[in-house]
């Protein structure tokens, strides 16, 4: 039965890529003629960003050293779609009943404890994007919870503040349920973190704003609703997209701020989508941190490339800007990466003027990825006397000035392979997603890694488009791309990174004494994912999966 679908999803992949590399027209049909973003600079009708609920401890003794949480997985939640052109209802699946994905803080060394609840009619489970935790407390697809069960996750969190999240992990189902609306952003601080905002070296309260990036593609209205589309197009396969981009499940939505410096958590938790974020006026912003915590040395930019499952935290400086102005923040138009991923290297400002206010199609009618869009404004209505002053190098105990070298590695000279291919098989030309040439099997064990040790591992991409890889249990170094030396943004902690097309990039991370049992690797793009571009690795001597 399992084998069945899984097989089928491969078939129904193989037209998809094949049409999309026949068809690989990229960028070069994006319609400027909806408009450009001096138009949306203007524009009168945007929604008002939606902050996101934070959920507040249960047993309400902030100072106990413990987080206790319930999270119940819920269907049919309608929420208001705010956009330019207007509202509607949408039904989505959310936790606790919430229209919006939640929030939890934590602080390093508390105990969480958090009890699941899944009132879905399929298995879930909640994955912890990020955590350095357990296996059984990891919510990978070994352990499924089934519908009106419950698990109670519990985990002592020991890793620097950093912009963690959280989605459900069940086999084949991923996709489609945090594609429904089921995914969570969990903010760990720490002393450093804290103090850092104490000093006015990081922006923090009211400006201190996550935002959620994902997009979504809907049905027409019926019964006064309009429903979410999953997979409904061929090439979907290839990867889920959305026509719509929605932050904090709003299109194109604009925040009033001051004139001061803001901490943008900047997640891009899309199925599969990549962004090109950047200012409409080419302005230069801070990156602070990425998805393992905040960088050593905060990095200049104008531009960031991030893949699905990537998060940074960037600082916005309005400080100059007059009251009564607004900037937007859009995602550049690049090459589709359907063929190649060339664009993340262009940091320069040229697409501007194709600025398109709406994402569009590609001529096979297919929804694509490297559309410029306008992803929210920023409308300065007031003046604030702003203090802050970017702290310039973390302080010497932070642990993320350990870099590690070759050296520290206990398969030095034999690093570990992972080998990305979209293959065709057979005369029908049936595609699949794998790694290492093997599909993944719930049932098989693939790496074996020694418990405590510290790994080079080499993720290689020999197929025609750019994967987000993620490994669980552990922050990466990356070390090199291609053999160029890390540097910029590359130099923070990463969980998630992108490989492009015919691209090798290797990392190097240490696990901890609390990584035990049998975790997952696999490509981001999570349609990629539940069609079996994932694998296990065991740390230590033992685990769930029953090895063949
Ligand atoms: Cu965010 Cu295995 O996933
Ligand atoms: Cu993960
Ligand atoms: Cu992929």
């Amino acid at each position: 039965m399992l084998h069945k679908n899984r097989k089928r999803f491969k078939v129904l992949g193989l037209s998809l890529i094949t049409i999309g590399l026949l068809s690989g027209c990229g960028s070069s049909d994006n319609t400027a003629s909806s408009g450009n973003y001096k138009a949306f600079l203007v524009q009168t009708s945007l929604p008002s960003l939606r902050l996101l609920p934070v959920l507040s401890d249960e047993d309400a003794n902030p100072n106990d050293n413990k987080s206790t949480y319930t999270l119940t997985a819920n269907k049919n939640v309608d929420v208001a779609i705010e956009t330019p052109n207007g509202n509607w209802v949408t039904p989505m699946w959310r936790y606790n009943n919430n229209t919006l994905p939640v929030i939890i803080k934590a602080n390093r060394g508390e105990n969480m404890s958090l009890k699941f609840k899944n009132k879905l009619s399929s298995d879930s489970t909640i994955h912890w994007h990020g955590f350095k935790i357990p296996a059984d407390m990891d919510g990978g697809p070994d352990f499924p919870i089934a519908p009106n069960r419950t698990k109670l996750y519990s985990f002592t969190m020991d890793q620097p503040a950093s912009s963690l999240w959280f989605h459900p992990h069940p086999d084949m189902q991923t996709g489609k349920q945090v594609y429904m609306g089921l995914a969570g952003v969990f903010i760990l601080e720490d002393e450093i973190s804290k103090g850092l905002e104490a000093s006015n070296q990081l922006p923090s309260g009211d400006r201190d704003i996550t935002l959620l990036v994902q997009d979504r593609r809907f049905a027409n209205e019926a019964n006064g609703k309009r429903e979410l589309l999953y997979m409904n197009q061929e090439m979907d396969m290839d990867g889920m997209l959305g026509d719509k981009v929605l932050v904090n499940g709003s299109e194109s939505p604009k925040l009033e701020v001051g004139t001061a410096k803001y901490r943008l958590r900047l997640y891009n938790v899309s199925n599969a989508k990549n962004y090109d974020f950047a200012f409409t006026d080419g302005r230069k912003f801070t990156i602070v941190g990425t998805d393992g915590g905040l960088l050593a040395k905060p990095v200049t930019v104008n531009h960031i490339f991030m893949g699905a499952a990537e998060r940074v935290e960037i600082i916005a400086d309005f400080s100059k800007d007059s009251v009564g102005s607004t900037v937007g923040l859009v995602s550049k138009a690049f090459e589709d990466d359907t063929m190649d991923m060339g664009a993340t290297d262009t940091g320069g400002m040229d697409n501007m003027d194709n600025m398109d206010t709406n994402p569009s199609t590609n001529m096979s009618g297919r929804t694509t990825n490297g559309t410029a869009v306008n992803i929210m404004r920023f409308d300065v209505t007031k003046n604030i006397d702003d203090p802050t002053t970017i702290y310039t190098a973390l302080p010497a105990h932070a642990e993320i000035h350990t870099r590690f070298t070759a050296d520290n590695a206990d398969n030095k000279g034999n690093e570990r392979q992972f080998n990305m291919t979209m293959n065709m098989n057979g005369s029908m030309g049936v595609m699949s997603f794998v790694i290492n040439g093997k599909a993944f099997d719930a049932n098989r064990v693939d790496e074996f890694v020694g418990a405590n040790s510290t790994e080079i591992w080499n993720i290689t991409n020999n197929s025609p488009m750019a994967h987000p890889f993620h490994a669980h249990a552990i922050q990466w170094q990356i070390l090199s791309r291609n053999g160029v030396k890390a540097s910029g943004t590359d130099l923070g902690w990463k969980d998630t990174f992108l490989v492009k097309a015919n691209e090798s990039v290797k990392i190097i991370g240490k696990f901890e004494p609390v990584n035990q049992g049998d975790y997952m690797y696999h490509c981001h793009i999570l349609e990629h994912e539940d069609a079996g571009m994932m694998g296990y690795f065991r740390v230590g001597g033992s685990g769930n999966v029953n090895k063949k």
